[in-house]
């Protein structure tokens, strides 16, 4: 979705099939396209062997098989039986309560995965978001008013990240107080390779830590005077006959606001930018927003893929496309890559918001890991747009986005703005 810089995609499009390697951290500095090794690998070596990048205080890993064609990401997020989340939904192997206490639900398997899913799931049907439709718009209008005062400003924090960290900490029920820190914190766990974020496998530990004596305190709080808000659903549900153990919640509280905040805010990044770049978009979805928002929404998902990949583990022997897969060996589901294969979407790389059908992978493929917030973030992006439609007419970019340096988030860090 990114404009690709013509030196990145050369670049790219000079290194033969063998020679892809996505330990080369120029993939991730952008000084190599990754959309141009992604479409070398789909028309040569579509489940390829890759190296995993090395760790500090980490074993070298072994390496995974990359996926890179739609129809494979989607074979393979289905059949869960086959292919598992619970060795792991990173490419690297982190130990055991390390994985979990990020991952929480991503890292675990049915039964225990459908049982602490459904303890959240109430909150994230189409029917609960719909209920919260209104309250997401009154939101969405009181962020453009704060913005329509300031002249110059960073279209990711005064509105991307605003909307998603206001909602998430409200449906958690976290004070006002701790919001910044939870944009903080959030920004290190997803950041963790970016310098602006974090320098050290000890930043990423310690806003883990950070985020759970938040999640705790507001935990004690909610065991005591339970409210109308997701953590006291899931401080007083039971799992297995059990309420969650302080370390669950932690997690759990860690995964919904982590990913209920970093995700939505790239996406709708992206948008602008897209946007910015081709105007003749920005007219046509202006002319009819009614019409054309919700093919936008479900192109803008397409076309940043903010979750670039996950991770499952094969639980035995078998073949993707042909190609033999041990028992244990790890396989990678590269979103961004499947969502752009031209076997499924014409002209894959165009931001087109009349695209149909629009069946992609942005949120996953269906499986039971299927991004629970999935309903959500549509109704943000909806909501935001349509104010920035109606009432930011004069919205502009005036710089080049600052992108996130990271294998796992396609993310935009800042993108200044003003108000013609
Ligand atoms: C544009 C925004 C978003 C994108 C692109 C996105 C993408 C994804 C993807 C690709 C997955 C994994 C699917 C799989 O492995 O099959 C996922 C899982 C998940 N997402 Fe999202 N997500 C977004 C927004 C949100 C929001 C707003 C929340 C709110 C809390 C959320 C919560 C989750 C959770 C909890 C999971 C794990 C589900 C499980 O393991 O059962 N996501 N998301």
């Amino acid at each position: 979705m990114v404009l690709q810089h013509p030196d990145a995609v050369r670049a790219a499009r000079a290194i033969p099939v063998d020679q892809i390697d996505f330990t080369d951290d120029r993939v991730w500095r952008r000084e190599l396209d990754r959309w141009e090794l992604f479409r070398t690998l789909r028309e040569e070596r579509p489940v390829g062997f890759q190296r995993e990048t090395k760790l500090d205080r980490f074993p070298d890993g072994p390496g995974y098989w990359g996926l890179v064609r739609y129809d494979d990401v989607r074979a393979v997020s289905r059949d869960h039986e086959t292919f598992c989340n619970a060795q792991g939904y990173l490419i690297p192997d982190l130990p055991g309560e390390i994985g979990e206490f990020f991952g929480s639900m991503l890292q675990m398997d049915s039964p225990r995965h459908t049982r602490m899913r459904l303890i959240v799931n109430r909150s994230f049907t189409p029917r609960h978001v719909a209920r919260i439709e209104n309250y997401v718009d009154e939101k969405a209008s009181s962020i453009v008013d704060r913005v329509l005062t300031l002249g110059e400003f960073d279209f990711v924090d005064e509105i991307a990240a605003a909307l998603p960290l206001e909602i998430i900490c409200e449906m958690m029920g976290i004070p006002l107080s701790a919001w910044p820190a939870v944009q903080r914190c959030t920004n290190v766990v997803m950041g963790a390779t970016d310098s602006e974020y974090a320098s050290s496998f000890d930043d990423l530990l310690n806003a883990a830590l950070e985020l759970s004596a938040i999640a705790e305190e507001i935990a004690n709080e909610r065991l005591a005077n339970p409210l109308d808000d997701l953590t006291s659903a899931l401080m007083h549900a039971e799992v297995d006959g059990h309420r969650l153990t302080a370390a669950e919640y932690a997690s759990f509280f860690i995964l919904l606001v982590v990913a209920g905040n970093e995700t939505t805010r790239n996406a709708a990044t992206h948008a602008f930018w897209q946007l910015a770049l081709d105007p003749s978009q920005r007219a046509l979805w202006s002319s009819d927003i009614d019409r054309y928002t919700a093919g936008a929404v479900e192109e803008i998902v397409r076309g940043s893929s903010p979750v670039q990949h996950f991770r499952r583990t094969a639980t035995r022997d078998t073949e993707i496309s042909g190609q033999p897969i041990k028992k244990g060996d790890k396989v990678v589901l590269w979103f961004g890559a499947a969502n752009r294969d031209p076997a499924v979407f014409a002209d894959p790389d165009r931001f087109d918001i009349e695209r149909t059908p629009n069946d992609h992978l942005g949120f996953g493929a269906g499986g039971p890991h299927f991004c629970l917030g999935a309903n959500l973030a549509r109704r943000e992006l909806r909501a935001i747009y349509t104010q920035i439609l109606t009432r930011l007419g004069g919205l502009e970019v005036t710089g080049e986005p600052d992108y996130l340096h990271s294998a796992f988030v396609d993310g935009i860090k800042h993108l200044p703005c003003r108000v013609r």
